[in-house]
């Protein structure tokens, strides 16, 4: 018998007879039907990572809570939702998200170091699950609000447990200097002052150390400060959040750990400590299934160096030039057997040195017209995209149950000076 593969372990994109598909679907039949560049994701393979958090955590009560920043399109949502996830919001427009998307606010927590009095307002009458909050101001605030409004607001505190996670310097949170979450000392006098609050509910503790982690042991580290934290605590929350970060491996020959190897030991930890876990992942449940496609425009050689020139620029994806992150690059016609590798520089239109998406990467013979795939853009991709340049940001496609369907369509420069008024000069 074959061994049954593991849920997470679905590939969102495969070559099958030469060519690069999702599912039945030929990428290059979609950038046909839609144009480049384009976000493609697929669907199937958000359910299994998502399956798999689920089936890592049997017997634990727990709520994903996706992370909307890393991907917010409606479509994706709503299906999330239906498999009953909650979601991660850091703002009053994730939170609109959700809702237009049939999310339950009752499943969603609120991140962020920064909520505004009108973003608690929301919050509070679509009535959340839960405040994550990160500072004394933030608490005080959110007691006036919820007085104000009469609703109870239930919070947790983001604590910061001062723990190093290697990943790049930009996406990295957990330590002391960082911006993020509560030293130990004040979120213990912080859980003590809000017993004070009659419209606040102390109910949770949260911490988030960063993201892009490839190693399970910094998180077990925070866990354990954690929950030290909590037997100080007058009393004991019912909610232990442990936040998103868990990496995936963006190189060839890079090891990300399995979803159940990152939670099986947090999961022990916890038996019969009586919380529910609350998880935010971001990139884990989503980069993979997403790709950028682009079309090569252009070859040219430059001082030496080797270029070609797509039609996708770092508008499109930031990744690369904003933490030297490192996407693989698939021609969308696999390559003949024996074709030579040469190193290439793969860059954009948008007149910028740093619009590349990689370096000195060595590529087969790519031609003006052939149809290139940027893999693990399916987390921090379409979310981050800009207008740089007045270039129209991408269509996304999903492909689920073997059909492909536009979740949002490609802007057009009118979309993008509709909100631009021009004034008379005096
Ligand atoms: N929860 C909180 C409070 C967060 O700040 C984040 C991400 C997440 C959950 C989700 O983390 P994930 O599972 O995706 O690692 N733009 C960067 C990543 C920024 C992450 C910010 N916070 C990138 O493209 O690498």
């Amino acid at each position: 018998m074959p061994q049954k593969k593991k849920p997470e372990e679905i590939p969102a994109f495969a070559y099958r007879r030469g060519s690069l598909y999702a599912g039945p679907i030929a990428l290059e039949t979609l950038a046909r039907r839609f144009g480049t560049p384009l976000y493609v994701y697929r669907w199937e393979a958000i359910a299994a990572a998502y399956g798999a958090y689920e089936a890592a955590l049997a017997g634990q009560p727990h709520l994903i809570c996706a992370a909307v920043k890393a991907n917010g399109n409606l479509a994706l949502l709503q299906r999330l939702a239906r498999l009953g996830s909650g979601f991660d919001i850091v703002s009053g427009g994730e939170l609109q998200r959700v809702r237009r998307a049939g999310g339950d606010p009752g499943k969603v927590v609120f991140s962020g170091v920064g909520k505004t009095a009108a973003e608690m307002d929301a919050a509070l009458a679509a009535g959340i699950l839960l405040f994550n909050v990160e500072s004394e101001g933030e608490l005080e605030l959110l007691a006036a609000r919820a007085a104000a409004a009469r609703r109870r607001a239930r919070f947790g505190l983001r604590v910061n447990p001062n723990i190093a996670a290697a990943t790049h310097p930009h996406i990295s949170t957990g330590l002391r200097r960082h911006k993020f979450g509560l030293e130990t000392a004040a979120a213990v006098a912080l859980y003590r002052r809000a017993a004070g609050f009659s419209w606040l509910e102390a109910a949770g503790i949260s911490f988030h150390i960063g993201s892009q982690i490839l190693d399970p042991e910094p998180f077990g580290a925070a866990l354990d400060r954690i929950l030290k934290i909590v037997d100080k605590l007058p009393a004991r929350p019912r909610w232990l959040d442990i936040g998103g970060g868990l990496g995936i491996a963006y190189r060839e020959g890079e090891r990300a750990p399995s979803i159940a190897a990152y939670l099986t030991p947090l999961r022990r930890r916890l038996a019969g400590a009586g919380f529910t876990l609350l998880l935010e992942p971001g990139r884990r449940l989503l980069a993979p299934a997403g790709v950028l496609l682009t079309r090569a425009l252009y070859r040219k050689r430059n001082g030496g160096r080797e270029f070609l020139i797509v039609d996708a620029g770092h508008n499109d994806l930031i990744r690369p030039v904003l933490y030297d992150a490192y996407h693989r690059i698939l021609p969308a016609r696999r390559p003949k057997p024996g074709a030579r590798a040469r190193p290439v520089d793969v860059v954009g239109p948008v007149c910028e040195t740093a619009d590349f998406f990689a370096r000195d990467r060595r590529l087969p013979p790519v031609a003006p017209g052939e149809l290139l795939a940027i893999l693990d853009a399916g987390a921090y991709g379409y979310v981050l995209a800009s207008n740089y340049n007045a270039r129209p940001r991408p269509a996304e496609v999903l492909v689920a149950g073997g059909r492909a369907r536009l979740i949002r369509r490609r802007e057009t420069i009118d979309d993008l000076l509709r909100l631009e008024r021009q004034v008379r000069s005096a």
